[in-house]
């Protein structure tokens, strides 16, 4: 192509990098989350035409055939998904994030000028760059591909557990390593593509193992897992192609994906390891054992319900999971409405890890059109419970769950809860006493001050917003 002043080039890319990071920061909270994809935009669009315009030397015409289809798809995909779907639609695109690296790391080993361009300890450093890009890519590929699977149902959600499944995939690992050694070895002869190809296998091999072993609640640990995993790839391949713009975006996707994960197992009580062994969270609610020291419940009704919450002067709504099934978020903010204009105080407390993606119920609120400003954080509420009348719990369970301060044995013992329980008032909206995805009993629903009202929580808030 013409030739462009390797400067500005530089430039535009740093101008980018900054972009991507305020995009990063933007998005953190949900106020400037907007403002934040906007840079985000403009950071990618800047990057793609300097790239463009500075690297690329031939077949110009095939690259924007290429990136007019590839942006005609990711538009349309885009505009066509629920956000249910947001998770699925991730996990294809990471997906490809995988397939992207796997490709530009054979196309860069069999560059028929590549011995000639790398001598020495250059060209090993070249080599387990195209070997780490390859193999990352790979597993982020095929795992990426069965997270996509379980996710959109196509896929049981059930936890693969093959006997002796950790030795398997220490085998693979260590096989890993051994062909990355024979690939180096056998490169400077002009050979390596025989330990390329079986590395790459396995990879694909231990992508799908490692995935199929994870239950289908975990699943959202396991796509921002993958996140990061999709921008170490694209940070390898960044260094075989020496591209710094590459190098510096790969590294933010894999470290912020990464700090994602340890959010969501901290706020779990997980232990990150655990989540990817796998064996745990089989996506289903599981009937409560019945007796022990729990008690009798005590029902309300939609009316009774109406009259606690037209009564109460604080009111604290906690939703959950089932808010999400029933998709209540609208009846939520209707009867939000009416409480405030009766002069409640409503506010919302959400758990960091309530429902089952990272804030899900902050998009479904905000879907809603609640006010931001009455979304509060866990760790900005929890002391206030004593001074609420009426705590309203909807399709949530384990994020309000006392055993999980109360009962060292407990599988969620020291997971941070909301303590709804020391209110006046709780109602919990669910349709049974099944448990919820951890799978344990909730003596919340037990308690002296807590009233059950059972049935969908979109059925049974049209009734509450009615009676209102
Ligand atoms: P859960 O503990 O899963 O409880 C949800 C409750 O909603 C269930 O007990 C269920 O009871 C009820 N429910 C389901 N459908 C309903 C409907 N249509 N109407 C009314 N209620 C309904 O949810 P949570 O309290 O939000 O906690 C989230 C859990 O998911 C935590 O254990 C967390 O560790 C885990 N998790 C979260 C994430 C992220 S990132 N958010 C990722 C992975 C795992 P019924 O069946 O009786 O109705």
């Amino acid at each position: 192509m013409f030739e462009v002043n390797q400067g500005i080039i530089q430039v535009s890319y740093i101008i980018a990098t900054i972009l991507f990071i305020l995009a990063l920061g933007g998005l953190s909270n949900q106020e400037t989350a907007r403002r934040g994809n906007w840079y985000g935009i403009v950071g990618m669009a800047i990057a793609l035409v300097a790239t463009l315009v500075g690297d690329v030397t031939q077949n110009l015409e095939l690259l924007i055939v290429a990136l007019l289809i590839g942006g005609s798809v990711g538009i349309i995909a885009a505009r066509r998904v629920q956000m249910t779907q947001m998770p699925e639609l991730v996990a294809i695109l990471h997906s490809l994030v995988g397939l992207a690296a796997v490709a530009v790391g054979f196309a860069n080993f069999m560059d028929p000028e590549r011995l000639s361009h790398y001598v020495g300890v250059e060209l090993t450093i070249h080599d387990v760059e195209t070997y780490l890009g390859i193999l990352i890519g790979a597993v982020t590929f095929s795992g990426s591909v069965i997270a996509f699977g379980k996710l959109s149902g196509r896929m049981s959600g059930n936890p693969l557990l093959l006997p002796a499944r950790h030795w398997l995939n220490l085998l693979l690992l260590l096989g890993a390593i051994w062909f990355g050694y024979q690939f180096v070895q056998q490169s400077v002869a002009g050979g390596g593509i025989a330990p390329l190809v079986i590395m790459t296998i396995i990879a694909l091999l231990f992508g799908i193992h490692m995935v199929m072993a994870i239950g289908g609640a975990d699943m959202p640990v396991v796509v921002s897992m993958l996140n990061s995993y999709s921008g170490w790839a694209a940070s390898a391949t960044g260094f075989m192609l020496g591209n710094d713009l590459l190098i510096v975006t790969g590294a933010l996707v894999g470290s912020s994906g990464a700090i994602l994960s340890y959010i969501m197992c901290r706020a779990m009580n997980r232990k990150f390891l655990n989540v990817i062994a796998g064996g745990f969270g089989t996506g289903g609610g599981a009937a409560a054992k019945s007796g022990g020291q729990e008690g009798e419940v005590i029902p309300i009704d939609a009316q009774e319900a109406a009259a606690l919450l037209g009564n109460a002067k604080e009111v604290m709504i906690v939703p959950g999971y089932g808010m999400a099934v029933a998709q209540a978020q609208h009846v939520v903010h209707e009867i939000t409405t009416v409480l405030r204009d009766k002069g409640v105080n409503v506010r919302f407390g959400i758990h960091p890890v309530a429902g089952r993606m990272p804030g899900h119920m902050n998009v479904l609120l905000a879907e809603a059109k609640v006010p931001y400003d009455i979304v509060f954080e866990m760790d900005e509420i929890n002391d206030d419970f004593p001074d609420v009348d009426v705590s309203i719990i909807i399709g949530a369970n384990d994020i309000v769950n006392p055993s999980a301060q109360e009962e060292p044995d407990s599988p969620i013992a020291g997971m941070p809860v909301l303590e709804v329980w020391k209110g006046k008032t709780t109602i919990v909206l669910k349709r049974s006493m099944a448990t919820g995805y951890a799978g344990v009993q909730n003596p919340l629903f037990f308690k002296e001050n807590t009233r059950m009202l059972f049935g969908d929580a979109k059925d049974s808030l049209d009734n509450v917003f009615k009676a209102l």
